[in-house]
């Protein structure tokens, strides 16, 4: 165990973006039931998804994760599952063919539920309430009561985790996600778009080369890897009551290890390197994010590097950039040479997602599809130019037939956003955007990263 740490620890630690409970009682008999639970996800899984990364950090394999800004228990469905896994399989499947190497796939899904907010209020219909800070956290609606911090709201986003990743778990592994069954990851809902005839072909292309491979003896009833596929779980690890709860001791290594998904990570706004968010996490063996905004000054990130990843490991550290289209250019290079300098073994991710996001003229939240493309271009360029790899994306995107985000091959328009605006927090690509985006990064792997590490 790291000095000085234990799953408690952050409590001596300054509290951000976490709510201020009113009813103690309540808080401890809920912490106690979490307590007692078993965690969600479990120290070998853990240890897979470390080793998986840090392929990735020697440029061996590509960084997929994809998912809600904020899951909802209204929202929670079967088909929502199925569809939003599918268009990550969809992405996976284009950026292997185009980057001919393996994709580590992690959904912000089953326990992304709690968000950090610009402010503690908000103003619904002319009344002043406090911010909505995510369903695991207090409800949505526009009344004091909704608003007020709900402790037993963590054991259904646990009961809601649970149920999702019981239903990943059975898709991944269970014959869903058998490469013979590409075409039929379609979604009902893009048929008639541009996007579908492109991934059509591209699946024709799998199904023949397929058939060449059965041929020659490779089938997915004796190749493993052809019929499953290892999908972890994410979110940021923000209310630190639940995380602690969840926090194990992995049996094997006697380490601790956050219970509650796969990946965690560390929020653009509680970063703080004496704040509570980086004191858990720098005690938990899973691996985890680091979301790098424009603020984050040269010498600070070099010490999260040193708190969060002591020993230099590769695949502990993913270093997520958001720093908007229009600033990546500012901020990116310096960070990685400063990383390079000191000769650490980090991922680089960039979210192309929440340095992008404006008010559209209708009123709504909004990211133009282009920005978010031009943004991702730019994280290849700098790599490209700095000689370091550009090791994945994370992205806000949803199964959903939503339009929430404007642009793409279906021209979502200021006009259109109200038709399908579904998201609690903020815009995601619609499955149509992404496989976009998808092809998109396809195209940079192939052609910016060849001569890198190809
Ligand atoms: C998020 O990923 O939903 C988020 C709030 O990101 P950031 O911390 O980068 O603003
Ligand atoms: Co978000």
């Amino acid at each position: 165990m790291k000095s000085n740490w234990d799953r408690s620890s952050w409590r001596k630690r300054v509290r951000r973006q976490m709510p201020e409970y009113l009813d103690a009682k309540n808080l401890k008999n809920t912490e106690h039931r979490l307590n007692h639970l078993p965690p969600l996800v479990f120290a070998g899984e853990v240890r897979n998804l470390r080793s998986d990364l840090r392929k990735v950090e020697a440029g061996d394999a590509f960084l997929l994760q994809g998912g809600d800004c904020a899951e909802s228990f209204e929202e929670f469905s079967a088909d929502l599952i199925r569809d939003t896994f599918k268009v990550l399989l969809k992405m996976a499947v284009v950026l292997t063919f185009g980057g001919k190497r393996p994709v580590v796939k992690i959904g912000r899904m089953a326990g992304q539920f709690a968000k950090p907010r610009s402010s503690d209020y908000e103003e619904v219909n002319g009344q002043k309430l406090p911010s909505y800070r995510g369903d695991i956290i207090n409800g949505i609606g526009p009344s004091i009561e909704d608003r007020n911090p709900q402790p037993e709201r963590m054991l259904q986003a646990y009961t809601q985790s649970a149920a999702s990743l019981n239903l990943l778990r059975a898709f991944s592994q269970g014959g869903f996600a058998d490469i013979r069954r590409v075409h039929s990851w379609v979604l009902e809902s893009t048929k008639g778009n541009v996007g579908y005839k492109r991934f059509s072909e591209l699946a024709t292309k799998i199904t023949n080369s397929m058939e060449f491979m059965r041929a020659a003896g490779i089938t997915s009833e004796n190749v493993d890897t052809l019929r499953k596929v290892d999908f972890y779980t994410s979110h940021e690890a923000l209310l630190l009551e639940y995380e602690e709860a969840l926090c194990r001791q992995d049996s094997i290594t006697g380490l601790p290890i956050a219970g509650s998904g796969h990946m965690i990570w560390i929020g653009d706004r509680t970063r703080q390197i004496d704040g509570a968010h980086v004191e858990f996490c720098r005690g938990v063996q899973n691996p985890i994010g680091l979301k790098c905004g424009p603020s984050i000054r040269n010498e600070e990130l070099l010490q999260l590097c040193e708190i969060l990843n002591p020993e230099n490991e590769p695949g502990r550290l993913t270093l997520i950039s958001r720093f908007g289209a229009d600033y990546i250019g500012d901020h990116l290079p310096n960070l990685i040479k400063i990383v390079k300098k000191e000769g650490l073994r980090v991922v680089w991710s960039c979210d192309p997602m929440h340095g992008n996001t404006i008010k559209s003229s209708t009123g709504y939240k909004t990211r133009p599809f282009d920005t978010i493309l031009s943004e991702v271009k730019k994280f290849f360029q700098i790599h490209k130019a700095e000689g370091t790899y550009p090791g994945g994306v994370h992205i806000e995107m949803t199964g959903k037939d939503v339009t929430e985000c404007t642009g793409g091959l279906q021209s979502i328009h200021d006009e259109d956003l109200l038709s399908r605006y579904h998201t609690a927090c903020d815009p995601r690509l619609n499955a149509s955007q992404a496989l976009e985006l998808a092809f998109l990064v396809a195209e940079q792997l192939e052609r910016d990263v060849e001569g890198i590490h190809g």
